[in-house]
């Protein structure tokens, strides 16, 4: 790849920045000062240095998206924006949402490259949990409530897993699942009886959207936040008795 590319992944800086810091001098391949931004380097084996610090390449990168409504989770689409469209031109070019949220939808998106990892958090095998809160057009009353915990009919094949149901004030809850079909929460309150007029995912497995990170803004995950995902990862495979990577 090329070197400002490199530099520009490993999130140092824009790429007309660091295309500058080449051209000054602040970078090494191999030992040696190289001033052109498009050098070719092997990100597995050349020693790079920046700034007199030796860089590693990061082959995975995991950012946490405040998705406004309005976008479309997707990474392209003829007409609509997307929640790629949001992200700075310096981010790398192979990025793409874990699951997808409606358009209408805020909150919590995971926005990364690693397949495996979003392969292993959608799968429904795996029963990660996504916690939306939702706001409804009625008070939520004792019955619907049951259902809900219960299962219910959506018109697919079987039942909704059982979910979980926390009344946050009159005609506001949070709803847990450990599945995700299309349009599952409108459809689940649909069919009790109810109606779902805003919602918001607020957590996916062990990461809980940031309260401070405004609408329509990402940041990158906090090195907890990724071992606590890596760490969902490994308890499954244990539970699952696999061993291989
Ligand atoms: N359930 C829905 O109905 N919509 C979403 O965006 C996510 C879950």
């Amino acid at each position: 790849m090329r070197l400002d590319k490199f530099l520009c992944d490993c999130n140092l800086g824009t790429r007309s920045q660091i295309k500058k810091d080449i051209r000054a001098g602040l970078v090494t391949v191999g030992g040696s000062v190289v001033r052109k931004p498009e050098q070719q380097v092997s990100e597995g084996t050349d020693e790079i240095t920046y700034r007199g610090e030796r860089r590693v390449y990061e082959k995975f990168v995991y950012y946490m998206l405040h998705k406004p409504a309005g976008i479309v989770s997707a990474t392209e689409d003829k007409r609509e924006r997307t929640v790629l469209d949001l992200f700075s031109d310096d981010c790398r070019d192979d990025l793409f949402p874990v699951g997808r949220l409606d358009k209408d939808t805020e909150g919590l998106l995971l926005i990364t490259n690693d397949g495996a990892l979003a392969h292993e958090l959608l799968s429904p095998a795996k029963h990660v949990e996504k916690e939306y809160e939702c706001h409804l057009a009625a008070s939520i009353d004792e019955t619907q409530i049951r259902q809900l915990e219960q299962g219910v009919d959506i018109g697919e094949k079987d039942l909704t897993k059982p979910a979980a149901v926390h009344i946050l004030e009159d005609k506001k809850i949070t709803l847990t699942l450990t599945e995700g079909k299309f349009h599952q929460v409108k459809r689940m309150l649909h069919a009790v009886g109810n109606e779902v007029v805003y919602l918001k995912r607020i957590r996916m497995g062990s990461l809980t959207l940031d309260p401070g990170l405004p609408r329509g803004s990402y940041r990158r995950l906090t090195a907890e936040e990724c071992a606590g995902l890596m760490n969902n990862r490994n308890l499954e495979k244990e539970k699952n008795g696999d061993t291989n990577d």
